[in-house]
C-alpha cells in the first residue's frame, strides 16, 4: 500500500511571517496529531527557516522548491542540498515545470539534481508534464516517457525513494483540471515507465503526484484514482483551509 503524498508548492509567495501564520492555520485545521497521509509545505527558500520552526511539534513535513546540484563552491545565488538538510528539509521539488520552461532545466539537470538531493538524504519530489502544444500533438507519452526515463536515470535502488508528480503544464494555474481519467491514463503511464527503468515491484511502490488546479472540489475524486497518490498543490495551497480540505481528500 503506498501512504497518499499532499504537499503544498507556494512557489514564489509568502514572506516568511506570512508562511508562519500560514502553518499556524495548516496546524489549527488539521491538528498535531498523526495525520491520515503523509503532508508538507514547500516555501521558498527564505522561508524555510521560518517553517521549520513554525512546524516544530506538528507531523508536517517540509520541503524546498529546488536546489543545486554541485556540493558548496562558487555557485553565485544557488542553494545547495546539505544547506536545506541544516535547516530540518526533507524534501525537495525537482525540475517544476515553472523551473524547465522560465530557467531552462533540462531532463539532464533534473537527474543531476534528483541524485544530489538523495545522496544527502533528501526526498525527491521530480515533475514532468506535457505542454497543451504537446497534448494537442499526441506527444504526451513520448514527452512524459522521456522526462521521466532521462530525469530518473540511474540511480540504482534509490529510485524507490523518489515521489514523482505528474503536472500537465496545461493545468498549473490555469483552473483547468485533467479530468480523472485523463490524469490516471498518464499516470499509468508513468509506473509503467518506472518498471522499466527498475522492476515491477519498485515501480508498484512508487508514490505518483498530480497537480494542476487541484482544489478541495476535484481532489478527492483524482486522489481515488488507481495510480494517483496524492497532489502537488500550488494556489490552493496558499490558504488553510483549502490545504486542509485536499489533504482531507486525500482520505
Ligand atoms: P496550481 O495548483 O496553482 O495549478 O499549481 C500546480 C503546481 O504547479 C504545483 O506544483
Amino acid at each position: 500500500m503506498r501512504t497518499k503524498i499532499v504537499a503544498g508548492n507556494w512557489k514564489m509567495n509568502k514572506t516568511s511571517a506570512e508562511g508562519a501564520a500560514l502553518i499556524a492555520g495548516i496546524r489549527k485545521e488539521l491538528g498535531d496529531g498523526k495525520l491520515p497521509v503523509e503532508v508538507v509545505v514547500c516555501p521558498p527558500f527564505t522561508g524555510l527557516d521560518a517553517a521549520a520552526k513554525a512546524l516544530a511539534g506538528s507531523k508536517i513535513g517540509l520541503g524546498a522548491q529546488n536546489m543545486h546540484f554541485e556540493a558548496p563552491g562558487a555557485f553565485t545565488g544557488e542553494v545547495c542540498a546539505e544547506m536545506l538538510k541544516a535547516l530540518c528539509v526533507q524534501y525537495v521539488i525537482l525540475g517544476h515545470s515553472e523551473r524547465r520552461t522560465f530557467f531552462g532545466e533540462t531532463d539532464a539537470i533534473v537527474n543531476r539534481k534528483t541524485k544530489m538531493a538523495l545522496a544527502a538524504g533528501l526526498t525527491p519530489i521530480v515533475c514532468v508534464g506535457e505542454t497543451l502544444a504537446e497534448r494537442e500533438a499526441n506527444k504526451t507519452e513520448k514527452v512524459v516517457t522521456t522526462q521521466v526515463r532521462d530525469s530518473l536515470a540511474g540511480l540504482g535502488a534509490d529510485l524507490a525513494k523518489v515521489v514523482v508528480a505528474y503536472e500537465p503544464v496545461w493545468a498549473i494555474g490555469t483552473g483547468k483540471t485533467a479530468s480523472p481519467a485523463q490524469a490516471q491514463e498518464v499516470h499509468a503511464l508513468i509506473r509503467r515507465v518506472l518498471a522499466v527503468i527498475s522492476d515491477g515491484q519498485t515501480a508498484t511502490g512508487i508514490r505518483i503526484q498530480y497537480g494542476g488546479s487541484m482544489k478541495p472540489e476535484n481532489a478527492k475524486e483524482l486522489m481515488s484514482q488507481p495510480d494517483i497518490d496524492g497532489g502537488l498543490i500550488g494556489g490552493a495551497a496558499l490558504k488553510a483551509d483549502a490545504f486542509a480540505a485536499i489533504v482531507r481528500g486525500a482520505l
